[in-house]
């Protein structure tokens, strides 16, 4: 065990852990940020996703002694009152089905938005391929995308 020292949401936190404990376990079970899920566990579905250093990471695939002094978003913190322009196209959408993956394809896409402000919808499958959607709500986000793309630009 050791102590790492992490900002999560703008917010300082000090965490007793092994150096291979996944950042989503210390997320959910330590912070108890549980918007961030659980789904595969090995990277390969993307409902874990949160931006780390900025970038929208797999936050069930890094282990905490990664992480350095990287900054964490998590969805809680997307937005101080839940309305950053991707949240609210959501809602204008109707996007979520049973939900579950969701918060991970609002970081993804967030991500996306942070560094491309118009994608094309190529870029757009590109970048959201790897998020799994098991209620194939497929369409919907990329319509939310363009929405929220067009509202930031
Ligand atoms: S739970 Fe992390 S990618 Fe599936
Ligand atoms: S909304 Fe159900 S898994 Fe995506």
């Amino acid at each position: 065990m050791a102590i790492y020292k992490l900002n999560i949401n703008g917010k300082e936190h000090q965490v007793d852990v092994d150096a291979d404990t996944p950042l989503l376990w210390i997320l959910r079970d330590h912070v108890q940020l549980t918007g961030t899920k659980y789904g595969c566990g090995v990277g390969q579905c993307g409902a874990c996703t949160v931006h780390v250093g900025g970038y929208a990471m797999r936050s069930c695939s890094l282990p905490i002694s990664q992480l350095g002094d990287q900054a964490v978003v998590t969805i809680e913190g997307l937005a101080e009152n839940g309305d950053h322009p991707l949240q609210e196209a959501w809602l204008e959408h109707d996007v979520p089905q049973c939900g579950y993956c969701q918060a991970g394809q609002i970081m993804q896409a967030a991500a996306l938005l942070q560094s491309n402000s118009a994608p094309s919808d190529e870029e757009i499958a590109a970048t959201m391929n790897g998020n799994i959607c098991r209620c194939g709500t497929y369409t919907r986000i990329k319509a939310a995308i363009k929405t929220a793309a067009d509202k930031m630009n």
